[in-house]
């Protein structure tokens, strides 16, 4: 138990899903889990175990931004002994190579946080995901056919930038902005476990589109069906 998670040692498997929505985590657990059970509920910050395709399995929200993402996943690690977390957001385009809907892998993740900006001395971490984790979610992809792309995206802390902040990053290949990766994967990297990040564009900051809320279910569920068997290898 933390000040932050009332579940006991040996409640969460070893590969977790990450939402960042708490509803979005009890529903995954709901549609996808055998035998759900709620093991966290502090500040609603819901968490669940349960098995999907026979294999243990849990989903825990995150809230939103790394130092809430930190919180959990560095606990999820650390106490309760999670090696494999697959997080499911949603993230915003900022690169024509990416359309609404689309499914990003997310290989690095560049930040503007100062979560970290005294760990490494004179140096730049580069988050980067697991590249067994990546490779499998491709495949997976390509073979359930998906719209999906690999490539980096940035995690910011501050959700409202003026327009064109992030120019120099699209000018540098950045697909997409999250706002928790870059935290998730120096986690992983910090404790030696394994850590992708599979995000849904939800909008798309250069024409100004955003997803219909009638294809939000769908994309959910395409993203958590994915997740999930990269999450347990199933
Ligand atoms: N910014 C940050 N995070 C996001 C966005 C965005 O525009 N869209 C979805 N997640």
């Amino acid at each position: 138990m933390t000040p932050h998670n009332e579940a006991k040692i040996g409640d969460y498997a070893e590969a977790v899903l990450l939402p960042g929505d708490p509803l979005r985590a009890k529903w995954i657990a709901e549609t996808f889990f055998e035998d759900p059970r709620q093991v966290n509920g502090i500040r609603n910050c819901l968490g669940f175990t349960g098995r999907y395709k026979g294999k243990p399995v849990s989903v825990q929200a995150t809230g939103m931004g790394q130092p809430s993402l930190s919180i959990y996943v560095h606990e999820l690690i650390d106490i309760y002994g999670a090696k494999v977390l697959v997080r499911v957001g949603t993230c915003g385009g900022i690169s024509d190579k990416v359309r609404l809907k689309d499914i990003v892998l997310a290989e690095a993740a560049t930040t503007d946080s100062a979560m970290d900006s005294e760990t490494f001395g004179a140096f730049r971490f580069a988050p980067s995901a697991n590249f067994g984790l990546l490779r499998d979610a491709a495949n997976r992809a390509d073979a359930a056919g998906l719209s999906w792309r690999a490539g980096g995206i940035v995690s910011t802390d501050t959700f409202y930038l003026p327009e064109n902040a992030y120019d120099p990053l699209t000018a540098h290949g950045i697909l997409a902005i999250d706002m928790e990766t870059a935290a998730l994967y120096t986690l992983a990297a910090r404790f030696g476990v394994r850590a992708l990040t599979l995000c849904a564009v939800s909008d798309d900051l250069l024409t100004g589109e955003k997803m219909a809320p009638s294809d939000r279910q769908s994309s959910l569920t395409e993203l958590a069906t994915l997740a999930l068997d990269v999450a347990v290898g199933a």
